[in-house]
């Protein structure tokens, strides 16, 4: 997730733009920049790595006068590490065409081939773009003085939108030319993009904080829709280049709110992302099944896939839970396969069987833990795969194979949205390595392949119960013990749970197998104690109903995670009941009651959900 901004009208272009790209720092932040058409239609580019303080600095070493159409980015890695070649805005050969996009680029390697004899300054899927662009401008003959000037905008706008119908995946983009300081292009395809409308002065940006202090009215592009923003109006189109008539609306959001979306904290926000999390990080990797598909991207061939004799999980905290689930699921297909906290691992490394596949699972990628065990497996001879958030971070080049999790940049400190992308990942690697090894013939691999992409819009359905697992949560806002119980691929579930609502609460809660009550923690259950039983339909039912009725028995106040089939069976105190999904899936519904639980628990003890006490969201010391 990256922010992009734009901006023509009467002011300061520059002053603008740094201003709206420090209000969407927020969704990346390691690298950043801005171009704008400058005097006698010269194009001004000022980029660099890090925060927009730097690029604000380089500015005011530089300035530009005037006020010609200009756009700007702040960069959340996907494709290239954080530098000042892969930051945004990136140009073409000439250097007078710029665009700054959001959002991945499935084909954008193709395209290159089309694209001989440019010269390609970055790493970055998102330069593609420019290039394209300077071919469609040639490809109408545009040779600068051949054009007349009033023509220069209505070729500018057709080879722009040429080059939008060759683009795949998904994007928000912006694009400048240095003939046309009159006139900036926007588009929108799976990655938001909304236009502010000012008084002799027009913005385009990912997200409303960027330009909120200016103007409130504003337009949200949908999917297919461009826009040409001119500073005395804007004008919308479809992709085909049909004029088409978009309602302003007015917004009634402070900026502070902006950037959370509306919402009261980054962690509800980023719970709210994650069925976009999951989508964006299965985009373009998932069929085949069993294929070659993630070579291109990660050297990760279906050869090498089954050359392996096993996985060894390793990570800390949240992604450690995302292990346990990877180890459920991978010994479901027949694949051995442990899980370790990083920090209990050192001395298994030089133990695990030759040709063990170690998968280290790091939002940050800078986890002190997860690094050192890293570095002993390597030390021991394995492959490392890694699964992380943060492109450029030292597990990225340090690990064998890289899997990217495209969630965004995950601000509360408590993970939620970087969990869902780590078990899409999983669950990705899963299906690839049971296609691969004929654990899953081709109408199996394609029912697979079906039933995880329906888990975003159950993600959904899920999330559309948040006031009632608000209501619930609330209830036990006096609380100072839970228990979390769960069997099977949801005992990660269980031990998440528990620690979502430690983190952001600070009450005790405990995690536990629910197979192992009788063996001890059945005792500590008191009348009215608040007990979480992820209970879904699948093998374990009976055995869960069994728990809960035991627990019950003793007092326990009961809420059961169920669906409609499995409620029939569990005698709980109260419910809230999930979507029907396979079995297999269930961990990628059952964590989010979890995460609104903690959430409003959190929130009817007024805790500092965001930033909790005590807690970073990297531990880079061991
Ligand atoms: C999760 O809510 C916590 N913030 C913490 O357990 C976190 O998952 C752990 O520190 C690992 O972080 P990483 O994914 O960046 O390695």
């Amino acid at each position: 997730m990256c922010g992009i901004t734009g901006y023509i009208g009467e002011n300061k272009t520059t002053d603008i733009l740094i201003d709206g790209l420090r209000r969407l720092e927020y969704r990346g932040y390691d690298s950043c920049g801005i171009a704008a058409v400058g005097p006698k239609s010269s194009l001004y580019l000022k980029r660099v790595t890090g925060r927009v303080d730097a690029l604000d600095k380089l500015v005011a070493e530089e300035p530009l006068k005037g006020a010609g159409a200009g756009i700007g980015h702040t960069r959340w890695a996907t494709h290239g590490a954080p530098s000042e070649d892969n930051a945004h805005p990136h140009t073409d050969c000439s250097g007078r065409l710029v665009v700054v996009h959001n959002g991945i680029i499935e084909n954008y390697l193709e395209l290159k081939e089309k694209l001989p004899g440019h010269k390609f300054k970055s790493e970055t899927d998102t330069e593609v773009i420019a290039h394209l662009l300077e071919q469609h401008l040639k490809g109408l003959h545009v040779q600068e003085k051949a054009v007349r000037s009033d023509m220069l905008e209505p070729v500018f706008f057709e080879a722009f939108r040429r080059t939008l119908a060759e683009l795949k995946g998904s994007f928000a983009i912006s694009a400048v030319w240095a003939n046309c300081p009159g006139m900036l292009l926007a588009a929108r395809m799976h990655s938001p993009l909304v236009v502010g409308l000012g008084r002799n002065e027009n913005f385009i940006a990912s997200d409303v904080s960027a330009f909120l202090k200016y103007t409130k009215k504003v337009v949200f592009l949908n999917d297919g829709e461009m826009a040409a923003v001119r500073k005395d109006g804007v004008d919308y189109y479809n992709f085909h280049g049909r004029k088409t008539a978009k309602d302003p609306v007015t917004i009634q959001w402070d900026s502070t709110m902006a950037e959370k979306g509306g919402y009261r904290h980054f962690m509800l926000k980023e719970i709210h992302e994650q069925a976009e999390a999951v989508e964006n990080t299965l985009r373009g990797r998932l069929l085949p099944l069993g294929g070659d598909i993630l070579k291109a991207e990660m050297g990760l061939s279906a050869e090498a896939i089954k050359g392996f004799t096993g996985l060894q999980f390793i990570a800390c905290g949240t992604a450690f839970h995302a292990c346990l689930v990877g180890r459920g699921l991978f010994e479901n297909f027949g694949v051995p396969a442990y899980a370790d906290v990083a920090s209990e691992f050192a001395d298994r490394a030089k133990l695990m069987p030759k040709g063990t596949l170690v998968v280290a699972i790091s939002q940050s990628g800078e986890t002190a833990d997860t690094l050192f065990a890293m570095r002993e497996a390597k030390t021991a001879g394995a492959k490392v795969l890694c699964i992380t958030n943060t492109v450029g971070s030292t597990l990225t080049r340090e690990s064998d194979y890289v899997l990217y999790t495209h969630c965004g940049p995950e601000i509360g400190v408590a993970s939620t949205k970087a969990f869902l992308g780590q078990l899409a990942a999983i669950y990705l690697l899963a299906g690839h390595f049971a296609a691969a090894r004929g654990r899953l013939g081709t109408a199996d691999a394609r029912r697979y392949a079906e039933d995880l992409l329906r888990v975003p819009r159950l993600i959904e359905e899920t999330l559309a119960k948040e006031k009632e697992i608000a209501r619930v949560a609330e209830s036990f806002a006096a609380s100072e013990h839970f228990l979390f119980i769960s069997r099977h691929l949801n005992y990660p579930i269980a031990l998440e749970g528990a620690l979502k609502i430690k983190e952001i609460s600070y009450v005790h809660a405990e995690g536990y197998a629910a197979g192992e009550m009788k063996h001890g923690p059945i005792a500590i259950i008191y009348k009215g104690m608040p007990l979480l039983a992820v209970a879904t339909s699948g093998r374990t039912l009976e055995l869960m109903a069994g728990n809960v009725e035991e627990a019950k028995a003793r007092g326990a106040d009961v809420v059961a995670i169920v669906d409609a089939e499995s409620r029939k069976t569990v005698k709980a105190s109260r419910y809230i009941t999930l979507p029907s999904a396979p079995e297999l899936f269930t961990p990628m519904l059952t964590v989010l009651p979890l995460q609104l639980f903690a959430y409003y628990v959190a929130l009817a003890k007024k805790c500092d959900i965001d930033k909790p006490r005590n807690l970073a969201k990297s531990v880079t010391v061991r």
